[in-house]
Formats: C-alpha cells, structure tokens, sequence
C-alpha cells in the first residue's frame, strides 16, 4: 500500500520507571488552539499500553539526520529489550522521556474523551502542555528513512 510521506517522531512513554519509546509517524496536529495533536498507535505495542494506562506522553521530533534512531526505535520493541541501553532521556516536566539529541520536544496528557478506538490501533488525542524546539534543523520524513535505511515496505 502506498504511503504519505508524513514526518517521523518518537512517543516516548514510561511506567513503573521503566522508559520506553517507538518510532511514529501517525502523528498529527489537530488543532492549534487548543493546542492538540493525534498519535495513531498499534495496540500490540508496549507504547499502547503504557499510554493508555499512563495518560500521558511525550512527542521526540526526529531531525533529518536521524535515521538511525527511528529504526532502531521502530524496529526494536520494549517487550524485548530495554532501548534506552543505548539512548539516554531525560524527564520532561510530565515525567516523559525526552530522547537526548532530539531538535524538538512535546508534552503530551491523554485526552480519554477525544481518544478513538481502532480495531488495531488507538488514535490517542493529546493536549500540548510543554514544547521545547533546539533547533530548526529539517525533519527527517518517511522517504528519507526509506531511502537511507533501505527499507522496502
Ligand atoms: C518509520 C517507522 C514508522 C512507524 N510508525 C508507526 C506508527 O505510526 N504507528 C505505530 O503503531 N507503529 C509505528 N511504527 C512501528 C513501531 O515503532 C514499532 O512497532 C515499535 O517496535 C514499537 O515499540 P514498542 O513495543 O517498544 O512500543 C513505525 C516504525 C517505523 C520504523
């Protein structure tokens, strides 16, 4: 199936001070005012049920250099192995792991109302309570992952 060359991103979750974060690229801003953004989420992730049991999480943008860190985040789940062995984070104010090197950061807190039930995913609506941007540097898009990690799918 084709896909849209959307911009990718980290959801960084953590429960029971076990940090964990995926790569993402249904992310999306809904509205600006009130500031709210959707993360489409497959429920056979550990990101899922942390978010869900949680209500909060962050949003790590991905620079365009980054490939690297989104396949090793999107290929790799928490149910297996700990990812931030190799990664650190620090706490955002909502205790979200912000990925370290990340350009940009959001902090997000579930909006249970607005959430949407998938059959295989949840669409998780969250509200902007922090932003952080470092840098303007590019974002690092679907194709340029495609492209520089040689995934064919
Ligand atoms: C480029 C890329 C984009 C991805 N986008 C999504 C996405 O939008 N939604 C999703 O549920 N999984 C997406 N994934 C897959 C998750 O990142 C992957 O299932 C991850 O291993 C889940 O980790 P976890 O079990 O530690 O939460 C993407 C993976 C890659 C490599």
């Amino acid at each position: 199936m084709p896909r849209l060359n959307n911009i990718l991103y980290l959801v960084g979750t953590i429960l029971d001070k076990k940090a964990n974060a995926m790569c993402c690229s249904s992310v999306t801003q809904l509205t600006f005012s009130p500031p709210l953004i959707a993360a489409s989420i497959n429920k056979n992730t550990l990101t899922h049920d942390f978010v869900k049991e949680r209500g909060t999480f962050s949003i790590c943008l991905l620079g365009r250099n980054q490939s690297e860190m989104a396949h090793y985040f999107g290929r790799n789940s928490g149910r297996q192995i700990d990812k931030f062995e190799s990664y650190t984070y620090r706490l955002s104010n909502q205790g979200n792991p912000f990925v370290e090197g990340c350009p940009g950061y959001f902090d997000c807190k579930v909006d249970h109302q607005a959430t949407v039930e998938l059959e295989t995913h949840t669409v998780f609506v969250g509200e902007i309570l922090d932003a952080e941007v470092g840098s303007m540097e590019a974002p690092l898009t679907y194709l340029d992952y495609q492209q520089e990690m040689c995934v064919v799918h």
